[in-house]
């Protein structure tokens, strides 16, 4: 459907739960409790949320987390979104580290991509960022998932002083397999704050050190808004998601669930509906899409990053899942 802005919403990330294996420094923070087990939607209950946003046109989802796989029972959940009537496309993210068991079931249920989060390719730094000693194993998985077929893309976020100086080596994966490699500025949220991010514009000037013929393709390889860049030396291609500096919520073309239920209609808003307290007051189907509709309706026009008003940005961006 198209929003009041004429913003046709047909994409949605569903966070399928709030918890995660990992503490990468700059999303998840320390202090921050698990959402009890009651509160969050089960399996049956995001099918019929999903369900009723098809009827509204949502065509693709993105299950996100947290960490989707920390979940019992989500590649079976992946399948039947796939089954879906007018779901034409799922896809997961996942930090990798669960990965490999699941790769051949993901692969067989014709999984439209997985998108791999992977900040560095030094151990030490892994395991500082993410607390986690688990390089190798999403190394790993990554190659596995590339060799079954399945669409990967490698999302970075580069910080200074963290994986800066190995944005060149993160963007050679892509010369040794053919994956597409994006790199996503850092965005504001109270964990963030200690940290600085690069701008798309100073990955690009980095890149073309090591492929000064990189340059800017039209083609579209995904539903959000990576801008493409080609090399010669590279099988995939770079995506830079410039969230930041260059906003691009005139296109915006997505709404988010979280695992609690609650529809949000803009990552930096918070604005939206409890679809929760609507499902378990009994509300059916098209009572569900009637309060979906009323909010994709109310959907801001764009974020308000690095305005003076703003506090800390994105509130608790680990259980919205990016
Ligand atoms: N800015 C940009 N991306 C972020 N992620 C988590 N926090 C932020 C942030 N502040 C990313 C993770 C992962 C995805 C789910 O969200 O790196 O790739
Ligand atoms: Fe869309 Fe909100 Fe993201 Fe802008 S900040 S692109 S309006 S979700």
């Amino acid at each position: 459907m198209q929003d009041s802005l004429s913003r046709t919403i047909d994409y949605m990330r569903v966070s399928i739960t709030d918890r995660c294996n990992l503490r990468c420094q700059y999303c998840m923070p320390n202090d921050l409790p698990w959402v009890e087990h009651s509160a969050i939607l089960r399996y049956e209950e995001f099918l019929e949320i999903c369900g009723a946003t098809a009827d509204l046109g949502i065509r693709t989802i993105k299950v996100t987390g947290g960490e989707p796989l920390a979940r019992k029972g989500s590649v079976d959940f992946l399948a039947r979104l796939k089954e879906l009537p007018g779901i034409e496309r799922v896809t997961l993210t996942t930090n990798g580290l669960l990965l490999e068991p699941h790769v051949a079931a993901l692969a067989g249920m014709g999984l439209d991509g997985v998108n791999i989060s992977l900040d560095t390719l030094r151990r030490e730094v892994y395991q500082r960022l993410t607390g986690s000693d688990g390089l190798a194993k999403v190394l790993t998985a990554l190659e596995k998932t590339v060799a079954s077929g399945l669409k990967v893309k490698i999302n970075c976020v580069p910080i200074l002083g963290v994986n800066d100086g190995e944005v060149a080596d993160i963007a050679a994966l892509a010369a040794e397999i053919p994956v597409d490699v994006r790199f996503i500025e850092l965005m504001p949220t109270a964990s963030s704050q200690a940290f600085t991010g690069l701008s798309g514009e100073e990955v690009l000037f980095r890149l073309l050190e090591k492929y000064p013929d990189l340059s800017p393709t039209s083609e579209r390889r995904g539903y959000g808004p990576a801008r493409y860049y080609a090399s010669e030396g590279l099988l995939g291609r770079i995506g830079l998601i410039a969230a930041v500096s260059n906003h691009f919520c005139g296109e915006c073309n997505r709404i988010r669930l979280t695992s609690q239920g609650f529809l949000k209609l803009c990552l930096y808003h918070e604005q939206g509906v409890d679809l929760r307290r609507l499902l378990r007051q009994g509300a059916g189907r098209q009572e569900l899409a009637a309060a979906i509709e009323e909010a994709i309706l109310q959907k801001p026009q764009s974020h308000h990053f690095g305005q003076e008003d703003e506090k800390h940005g994105i509130k608790n961006m680990s259980r919205i899942g990016g």
